[in-house]
C-alpha cells in the first residue's frame, strides 16, 4: 500500500495587523503580559469583505502553484475549520466553486485546533484506500469574529489565516509514516462556542450574553494539551520506530509559547529545529499548522528525506500527531 505525501503548500494571512499594543487600548491588558504569558507579539485580522473560503482560495492557488497542477487536478477537498463560511454548506463546498472545481466530493472536518491534522489523516487514508488520488487539505480560522472582545483572558489568543496542502499518492520512500488521533468529549465544556448549535440556538439572550464567542477555561486547557501532545508525537514516534534525535522539524499547533516549550522539553527537541509562528500570527486553531509548515518549505527549512513531525491539541478535546518523509 503506498503513502500519501504533500507535493505543494501555501498560506494565506489578511492584510490587517492587530498589535499587543492595539489591544492595550480594547482590554485591560499590556505587551509585556501577552508576551511573557504566550510568545504572541500580533496577529492578522480579516477585512469585512472576507470568509473562511476566500482566505484558503488564496491560500490553495499558492500551493497549487507550487505543486505545478491546476483546480481540475484536484478530487477530493477536505477543510478543517470551527469558523465555518456558513454552518452549511460547507466551507469544502464554497472553496470548490470559488476554484471552478465541480462534481468533486467536498466536505469540513471540525476537530478545533486538532483539525488541519485530522483533514490530514483523513486524505492519507483516502489515497491509501484508492477512494482519491489529489486531495486539497486546508485549515482556515477567523477566529476574531467568535471572539469576546470584552474578555483578556481569550480576546488575546486569537486571530485570522489559511494554510492548505496538496496530497497525492507517494511513489518513493516519502510521505505519512505514522499517524495518531484521539478526543474526549468529557471535558468539552473547558474549550467551548457554547451557543448557535442545536443545544442552544441563537436568540437575543445568546448574543447579549456574547454565548457564540470561544469560552476557555485556559489553565485546564493547558495542563491537558502539554499531556495529550506529548502523548501523541510519542505514539507516532514509537509505531515508526523512530527517536525523537532523528526529527529534523517539529511543528505543533500554536496555542501558547509555554506548552510549545513544556512538550519539546519532553523529547529533548531542540528549539531549533521547532517551528515558532506564534509571534507573528497569534492562534490560528486548525490553520496554524498548515500555515507553519507552509512558512518552513518557503524559508527552506525542510528538504527531501527529512522527517518532519507534526502534533496538535484543541478543543474537543482533541489531539493528534503525524510523522511524515519529506
Ligand atoms: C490562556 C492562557 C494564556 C492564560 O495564561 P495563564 O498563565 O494560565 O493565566 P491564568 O488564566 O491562570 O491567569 C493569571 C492571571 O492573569 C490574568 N489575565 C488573564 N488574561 C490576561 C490578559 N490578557 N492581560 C492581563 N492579565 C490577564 C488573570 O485574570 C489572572 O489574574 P488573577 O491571578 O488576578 O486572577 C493559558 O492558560 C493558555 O495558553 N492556555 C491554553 C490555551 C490552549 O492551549 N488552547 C488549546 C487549543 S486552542
Amino acid at each position: 500500500m503506498k503513502g500519501a505525501k504533500i507535493i505543494g503548500t501555501g498560506s494565506y494571512l489578511p492584510e490587517k495587523i492587530l498589535t499587543n499594543f492595539d489591544l492595550e487600548k480594547i482590554v485591560d491588558t499590556s505587551d509585556e503580559w501577552i508576551r511573557t504569558r504566550t510568545g504572541i507579539e500580533e496577529r492578522h485580522i480579516v477585512a469585512d469583505d472576507e470568509a473562511a473560503s476566500s482566505l484558503v482560495v488564496n491560500a490553495a492557488r499558492k500551493a497549487m502553484e507550487m505543486a505545478s497542477i491546476k483546480p481540475q487536478d484536484i478530487d477530493t477537498i477536505i477543510c478543517a475549520t470551527i469558523s465555518p463560511d456558513t454552518p452549511f454548506p460547507s466551507t469544502g463546498c464554497w472553496v470548490g466553486t470559488a476554484l471552478g472545481i465541480e462534481g468533486v466530493p467536498a466536505f469540513d472536518v471540525s476537530a478545533a485546533c486538532s483539525g488541519f491534522l485530522y483533514g490530514l489523516i483523513v486524505a492519507d487514508s483516502l489515497i491509501k484506500a484508492g477512494t482519491a488520488k489529489r486531495i486539497l487539505v486546508s485549515g482556515v480560522e477567523i477566529l476574531t469574529r467568535i471572539t469576546n472582545w470584552t474578555d483578556r483572558t481569550t480576546c488575546v489568543l486569537f486571530g485570522d489565516g489559511a494554510g492548505t496542502v496538496i496530497m497525492e499518492e507517494s511513489d518513493d520512500d516519502s510521505g505519512i509514516l505514522s499517524s495518531y488521533w484521539g478526543a474526549d468529549g468529557s471535558l468539552g465544556d473547558l474549550l467551548i462556542q457554547p451557543a448557535g448549535g442545536s443545544r442552544m440556538p441563537p436568540t437575543h439572550e445568546t448574543v447579549d450574553k456574547n454565548l457564540h464567542t470561544i469560552y476557555m477555561k485556559g489553565n485546564e486547557v493547558f495542563k491537558h494539551a502539554v499531556r495529550k501532545m506529548a502523548l501523541a508525537a510519542e505514539k507516532v514516534l514509537v509505531k515508526a520506530n523512530i527517536k525523537p534525535e532523528e526529527i529534523a522539524l517539529f511543528i505543533p499547533h500554536q496555542a501558547n509559547i509555554r506548552i510549545i516549550d513544556a512538550t519539546i522539553k519532553r523529547f529533548g527537541i531542540p528549539r531549533e529545529k521547532t517551528m515558532v509562528t506564534i509571534d507573528k500570527i497569534g492562534n490560528i486553531s486548525s490553520a496554524t499548522i498548515p500555515i507553519s509548515l507552509d512558512w518552513a518549505v518557503r524559508e527552506g527549512r525542510i528538504k527531501k528525506g527529512d522527517l518532519v513531525l507534526l502534533d496538535a491539541f484543541g478543543g474537543g478535546f482533541t489531539w493528534g500527531a503525524t510523522l511524515m518523509r519529506w
